[in-house]
């Protein structure tokens, strides 16, 4: 008979077990729901709720159930629904009727989100954990390539040279605001909801307090209601999740575009890359495309509890059990992600030539011209559009910018104005060789090596900071 089938005269239709049992994807929740009640028995014991002798037995018999099942030896059963009956269920026919006492003062409403809470906290932790290696990796890759030059794209036309290092660190912000957006969202899945009962609190002197110690909780919730309907956690997990892999996949695109022949920026090495049954000289840059492809899914996990919970009156309702399936996929596969991406990057090859020749290519100097006339008094609004129109000049003559003599270019200032003619001098040369355009752009966050390595230096800082907070 079922733990609830009390008032039930019949037995539910072939159809529903299946149906509405969740054992088959909340078992991975076993250890929390076991450290739970276990953590749940003690305070009965403390509170005189249940008597000494038998709190030994309940927790002794939880250690077995978790030692079997950590053994593989127990099999769950879908008619017991869910991974808090089933283990409720074996205790009893382990321990015999002291079992039944575990579930005093307690509902599955308040059970379910303690266990679930505890998964996210460790995921929260194991996420941040990857997100470190990555940043660390990253770092160093930027401290290879503080002075490799690139072009920067906006549009995705070549826009100004920027460094490589720094190009990378742009990914350490992203990726420090995705750890810091965790740590956060840690704070508010800290909150121990043991004790809310089904929805209303419960009619024992419960001690939730005690549990919240035991079991590593900051505070207890305040509202029972609330504390037995909120997912708000899970919401936020994943939109952190989702953010994530919104970071990825915009470095995966970016890297498949660096891997093709018309970049040719990388050389991913071969234990990350694929080849095509068919056509014998491919090498597909398959894990930064199926990191891509895994965002969407992790969107799909964030908008399935969103949608799950937009409409349902407090407080517990069944729907709420969508949750999990959501939340375990979004974890394994961002976690998957972090876990293939990190070793991925960290042996791609970078080819300089070609980055440094493609960084020249676009008049990227455009704007150091003009602001070169600027030093000499323009204005920078006639400076954009003198520089546009020689750089028009160029394109007809095939030319990049550096390639014009001083005649030509002082040919054109003095069109516009006589005074102009003495404006460009043999300096100008300098002014525009890649090199000096990356270096002189020096300000604070900007891409001259100087910069990338201040950056560089930051970053391995925050990185202890962050190493001590896991560590704790
Ligand atoms: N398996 C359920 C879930 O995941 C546990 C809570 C069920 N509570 C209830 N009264 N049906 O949400």
């Amino acid at each position: 008979m079922k733990l609830w089938g009390g008032r039930f005269q019949k037995k539910t239709d072939s159809l529903m077990d299946d149906f509405h049992s969740s054992i088959n994807f909340d078992q991975r929740l076993y250890h929390y729901d076991i450290i739970g009640s276990i953590a749940h028995a003690r305070m009965l014991c403390k509170t005189g709720i249940i008597a000494k002798e038998e709190t030994e037995k309940i927790i002794w018999g939880l250690n077995e159930l978790l030692s079997e099942i950590e053994k593989g030896t127990i099999e769950f059963s879908v008619e017991a629904e869910d991974i808090h009956m089933n283990v409720e269920t074996l205790l009893i026919e382990k321990i015999g009727p002291s079992g039944k006492k575990l579930h005093t003062a307690r509902s599955r409403n308040d059970q379910v989100t303690l266990d679930t809470r505890m998964y996210a906290k460790d995921q929260i932790v194991r996420t941040q954990e990857l997100l470190f290696g990555l940043v660390e990796t990253l770092v160093s890759i930027a401290e290879k390539h503080s002075d490799t030059i690139m072009p920067g794209y906006t549009h995705l036309q070549i826009a100004q040279p920027v460094t490589l290092g720094h190009h990378v660190m742009a990914y350490v912000e992203m990726f420090k605001r995705d750890f810091e957006r965790l740590e956060d969202c840690y704070k508010r899945t800290n909150v121990m909801p043991l004790g809310s009962g089904a929805l209303a609190g419960t009619t024992f002197p419960l001690d939730r307090k005690m549990v919240a110690e035991q079991l590593g909780f900051l505070n207890v919730s305040e509202n029972s209601m609330d504390s037995v309907s909120d997912r708000d956690y899970v919401i936020e997990m994943l939109g952190a999740l989702s953010l994530i892999m919104v970071h990825l996949s915009r470095f995966c695109e970016e890297i498949v575009l660096w891997a093709s022949q018309e970049w040719s920026f990388v050389n991913l090495d071969d234990a990350y890359s694929t080849g095509s049954s068919i056509m014998p000289q491919k090498k597909n840059p398959d894990v930064a495309e199926l990191i891509r492809g895994k965002t969407g899914r992790v969107y799909g996990d964030l908008l399935t509890i969103l949608t799950v919970m937009k409409g349902i009156p407090l407080a517990y309702n069944k729907d709420m059990q969508e949750d999990k399936e959501a939340l375990f996929d979004g974890v394994d596969n961002v976690q998957k992600c972090l876990l293939i991406f990190t070793p991925m990057i960290a042996t791609l090859t970078f080819n300089k030539e070609n980055m440094r020749k493609a960084a020249g290519k676009g008049y990227s100097n455009a704007t150091d011209l003009a602001d070169y006339l600027v030093r000499k008094g323009m204005s920078f609004r006639d400076a954009h559009r003198i520089v546009g129109e020689l750089v028009n000049y160029c394109i007809n003559k095939s030319k990049n910018l550096e390639d014009l003599t001083l005649e030509e270019f002082n040919a054109h200032l003095m069109k516009e104005n006589e005074a102009n003619i003495k404006l460009i001098g043999e300096d100008v040369y300098a002014a525009l060789a890649l090199d000096n355009v990356v270096k002189r752009r020096c300000t604070y966050g900007g891409t001259s090596p100087e910069q990338v390595k201040q950056a560089i230096k930051r970053a391995k800082k925050y990185l202890d900071g962050a190493k001590k907070k896991l560590e704790n």
